[in-house]
């Protein structure tokens, strides 16, 4: 079956918001994607699941390196604009550069970062794939910078939402009890 973009049932997935940045045939660029995950600590590697003809997918197929920009709190707007327009028709970068976002250039790649991002990675891919919507690309990350105080922005039900508190302990257990409970349930 699919999943219906804006449904009941997307709207169950929290995610972070990646600022995916790459540079070739559509020159700087940059967009938002919510499917930015770590998929692999030993090396560490991330995936991004993004649309095979996007601008992004096009820059990073021609260069095989690109930037991810975990967005902090302060990044919904960046976000709202790097994923509304394509870079195929508009230079993302130097609108963004214009009020007043400032970018670094990478260290080890030759891609544009964000300043001030929560994390900023720079990856080589080692794997692309098309998988059902989405061309996944998975990225070993090559150079990290984060940013210790940024709190990163969830992304769900179509919005942007804060990371606020803890959420209190569902189950009302002492942790004797549950260890009890474990004892009894314990495979032989
Ligand atoms: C918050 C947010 C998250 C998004 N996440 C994704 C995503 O994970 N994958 C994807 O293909 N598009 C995603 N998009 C849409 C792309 O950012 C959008 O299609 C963008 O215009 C592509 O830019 P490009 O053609 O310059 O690469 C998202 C948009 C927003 C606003």
């Amino acid at each position: 079956m699919d999943l219906k973009y804006g449904s009941d049932e997307a709207k169950k997935f929290v995610t972070n918001v990646g600022l995916i940045t790459s540079n070739g045939k559509h020159g700087e660029n940059i967009m938002a994607a919510e499917w930015t995950h770590v998929v692999s600590y030993f090396p560490w590697l991330v995936m991004i699941n993004i649309g095979m003809s996007s601008a992004t997918a096009e820059n990073i197929l021609e260069t095989n390196v690109f930037g991810v920009n975990i967005a902090a709190e302060e990044h919904n707007g960046i976000s709202s604009i790097s994923g509304s327009r394509s870079g195929k028709d508009i230079n993302k970068i130097s609108m963004l550069k214009e009020l007043g976002v400032e970018f670094y250039g990478a260290k080890e790649i030759n891609v544009t970062m964000l300043k001030g991002a929560a994390l900023n990675l720079e990856c080589k891919v080692i794997r692309h794939e098309n998988i059902g919507s989405k061309m996944m690309i998975i990225g070993e990350v090559l150079h990290s910078e984060v940013r210790k105080e940024a709190v990163p922005i969830i992304f769900s039900s179509g919005t942007y939402k804060k990371v606020t508190d803890f959420v209190a302990q569902s189950q009302k257990m002492t942790q004797e009890e549950l260890e009890a409970l474990e004892k009894k349930h314990k495979k032989s």
